[in-house]
């Protein structure tokens, strides 16, 4: 082998090895997807690309990431499941090279047409793990010279593989996220039906508590976190008897005690829940939610920033959704007093930020919180 060609050989090496590092080291579903077809289209030297991936259920294969002078265009376009050479790909797992697109007959012009992109040479390699093939990918029009070459194919063909597992383990971290979500979801719901008067409750001050988070910038992690936590922190009332809890009179002091102790149920229940990490925030609401800013709440009497502000902020929903919520004993205010109420108790009970939030967002909904719904869920992954 010449030196130049050990040259190559190493710089190949090189690319391959950073590009796995990267790809290895996110599972953002996302930006996995950028990040591989990124790396292929440079090293490569492609024009443009496009990364496919078969949604199995649809019998579809969509555009999900693109790069390209037609990158916009292109992405979300869909294609059927034996369409053109990437229908061709992803079914029999073989790697192809086309030198020119125009005289090929599995070639379909449809995505050029819908995009105005100009294919003249392309490889499409597939992603697979262990025998399924996930998606392809195809690397557009070789840059400055005319056509991709066999050394071109197998370095794909080799970050591919590497690909195809990050992209694999993004997939799997997704749908275990979903299982998560909505199992806390289905406990939240489980909890809830026990009193009809509380039906909805954790879903609403879930949603009430992201609407605020959100409206303070919190990060997009601690929205998600925060959500979670928000869905759990009644939790605690499964360890309080149903004549306590559904009782329609006044409680004695002693069945106020146990009501309140649902919090330290609660906590201590999430507390179990591996791994302890990712329950922190869950554990810390549903013991804090009642805690109050000027330490009248419980079970602690915490004062001010000693209430973790996930419980503070939940503490302002979980109040809202109480006074606005009819029960045995009143009709529930309007939303419009409860956001007064709030208001009212704000900077004694009630962080004022955390109420001031709330409040404008309330107002900007005209108190219908129906079309805040709409607009503020839409393209949030909860
Ligand atoms: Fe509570």
């Amino acid at each position: 082998m010449q030196k130049q060609e050990y040259e190559s050989k190493i710089q190949e090496l090189m690319t391959l090895l950073e590009a796995s590092k990267q790809l290895n080291s996110n599972l953002e579903m996302d930006e996995v997807l950028e990040s591989i077809l990124l790396q292929m289209v440079q090293v490569v030297g492609a024009e443009a690309g496009t990364l496919w991936l078969l949604d199995k259920q649809r019998q579809k294969i969509k555009a999900s990431a693109a790069y390209g002078p037609s990158a916009a265009d292109i992405l979300n376009i869909e294609l059927a499941n034996d369409e053109g050479l990437v229908g061709k790909v992803i079914r029999t797992g073989v790697a192809q090279l086309i030198e020119n697109v125009t005289e090929n007959r599995d070639w379909t012009a449809r995505v050029d047409e819908t995009s105005g992109f100009v294919t003249k040479s392309m490889i499409t390699v597939p992603l697979a793990v262990k025998g399924t093939v996930l998606g392809a990918l195809q690397l557009l029009n070789k840059q400055d010279i005319a056509f991709f070459s066999e050394q071109d194919i197998s370095l794909a063909v080799a970050l591919a593989n590497q690909s195809a597992l990050a992209l694999h383990n993004s997939q799997m971290y997704e749908e275990l996220q979903q299982m998560l979500l909505s199992m806390i979801r289905t406990l939240a719901k489980i909890l809830d039906a026990r009193d009809p008067y509380t039906a909805g409750h954790s879903e609403r001050v879930a949603k009430y508590s992201l609407w605020i988070a959100q409206k303070l910038e919190l990060a997009v992690q601690d929205c998600e976190a925060l959500y979670k936590a928000a869905l759990l922190h009644d939790i605690g009332k499964i360890g309080v008897t149903d004549d306590i809890l559904r009782k329609p009179d006044r409680l004695t002091a002693e069945e106020y005690l146990a009501i309140k102790q649902h919090t330290v149920i609660g906590a201590d229940i999430l507390s179990n829940i591996e791994p302890k990490d990712a329950m922190i925030h869950a554990v810390e609401t549903a013991l804090s939610h009642h805690e109050r800013l000027d330490g009248t709440g419980y079970p602690h009497g915490l004062v001010g920033n000693d209430i973790p502000l996930f419980a503070r902020i939940v503490g302002v929903a979980d109040a809202f959704d109480a006074m606005t919520t009819a029960r045995s004993y009143s009709k529930g205010l309007s939303f419009k007093l409860g956001a007064e109420e709030l208001i009212r108790c704000s900077g004694t009970l009630f962080e004022a930020r955390v109420v001031r939030a709330f409040t404008t967002i309330l107002e900007e909904c005209n108190y219908e919180t129906d079309r805040y719904d709409a607009q503020q869920e839409r393209g949030y992954g909860l």
